[in-house]
């Protein structure tokens, strides 16, 4: 049995780590600033009551010295999450990020640990991999603005042809588009740099769009599904921007959390960066609709025809490396386990501040 410390574990996948760590029965402590924007008005999880707690920001170096004192390994998921928030609060989303996580490994080269797993994103790909039609794999597939302002959605190949979307593999070329995506790249590689340094072990995770029960709900800038189930809890139609066909790939939360798990304890994995995803695109729009249809609500998603600054359009997980290496596969489906999301969301209360974080972007000029 070891002694884990999970940062980010008061956080939606951080509990979920935290509760399969103890049934498996280690020992585990837990750091967390309880940001109001994910936490705020919600009852202290039950999972934490079984945990040591430490409460501060990872900024903070005595909060840190604290955290890392006597553990054998770091699941590292502190992190400001926000996508468009990032656009416009770039202190904010660097120092959260990536200055909190340079003061972990700070802490962590004076009291060496056995392996750091560090939670990274999807998001470092920007837009994910394409093919044109003679089968050539286009790694730096995007759109210009003028594209954009044309509603010409789909990224078209270097002579305008048609490319079809593919499963993106680890192997893909880095395109950051937004300052979130910047801020996670950097949290993974500098877990990555310094442990090879220092001779102690590291894997990077980088997640698809995790779904689950306990997301925060009020939270606007979180994952498109609660954001969503937000919406519809308040008998709202939920925004999908662009034409709603923009695709992504639904990974459920104990699945997450299994892989961070396996990615632990797998000592094949060590230096590696591995995606952990369904494999399975599902269109933005449908998405509305299903879970639409798993709350009982008759309300259809509102299609915007707006784009956001930073948004890309395709992008859906090529699971090969994780199952190779940590033996990973999904156990879940997102069809598997809307219901769950469904029964768990009837339970909650969610302010719906969608809108709000809509204008938010709209007056910075970060919605075409
Ligand atoms: N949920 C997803 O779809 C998804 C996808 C890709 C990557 N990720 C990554 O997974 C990790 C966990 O995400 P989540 O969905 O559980 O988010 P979350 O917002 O629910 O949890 C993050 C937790 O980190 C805490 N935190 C943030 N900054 C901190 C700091 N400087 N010091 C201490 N605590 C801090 C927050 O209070 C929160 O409890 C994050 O690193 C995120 O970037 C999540």
């Amino acid at each position: 049995m070891a002694r884990y410390l999970v940062t980010g574990g008061a956080g939606f996948i951080g509990r979920h780590l935290c509760a399969q760590l103890l049934d498996e029965g280690h020992e585990v402590r837990v750091v967390d600033s309880l940001l109001d924007q994910v936490h705020g008005g919600q009852p202290r999880a039950d999972v934490l009551n079984e945990v040591e707690f430490i409460h501060g920001d990872l900024r903070d170096r005595a909060i840190t010295a604290a955290a890392v004192r006597n553990v054998d390994a770091i699941f590292h998921l502190a992190a400001e999450v926000g996508v468009g928030q990032s656009m416009y609060e770039i202190d904010r989303y660097v120092g959260g990020n990536d200055l909190a996580t340079a003061n972990l490994l700070q802490e962590v080269i004076a009291r060496p640990v056995e392996r750091i797993v560090v939670a990274s994103s999807m998001s470092v790909y920007g837009e994910g991999l394409y093919v044109t039609p003679d089968g050539n794999r286009i790694e730096n597939a995007g759109r210009t603005s003028e594209q954009i302002q044309a509603r010409q959605w789909d990224p078209v190949g270097p002579n305008g042809e048609r490319l079809t979307p593919t499963a993106t593999d680890e192997t893909k070329q880095i395109s950051l588009s937004s300052i979130y995506a910047l801020t996670k790249f950097v949290q993974e590689q500098q877990v990555l740099i310094t442990t090879r340094a220092y001779g102690m072990s590291a894997v990077a995770l980088r997640l698809f769009n995790v779904f689950g029960p306990g997301q925060a709900l009020s939270n606007p800038y979180t994952g498109v599904l609660a954001i969503f189930a937000s919406r519809l809890l308040n008998n709202e139609r939920p925004l999908v921007f662009e034409d709603g066909c923009q695709r992504r790939d639904f990974v459920h939360v104990s699945d997450v959390a299994r892989a961070f798990r396996l990615a632990m304890a797998t000592q094949d994995a060590n230096g590696e960066v591995i995606n952990v995803g369904a494999g399975e695109p599902h269109s933005i729009c449908d998405v509305g609709k299903m879970l639409a249809h798993a709350m009982d609500r008759d309300i259809e998603p509102d299609v915007l025809n707006e784009a956001r600054a930073g948004d890309i359009r395709h992008c859906f997980g090529d699971l090969s490396k994780a199952e190779r290496i940590l033996g990973f596969r999904p156990d879940y489906k997102l069809s598997d386990k809307l219901g769950e999301l469904a029964e768990w969301v009837a339970r909650q209360q969610a302010t719906d501040r969608v809108r709000d974080a809509k204008r938010e972007l709209e007056t910075r000029g970060l919605v075409a």
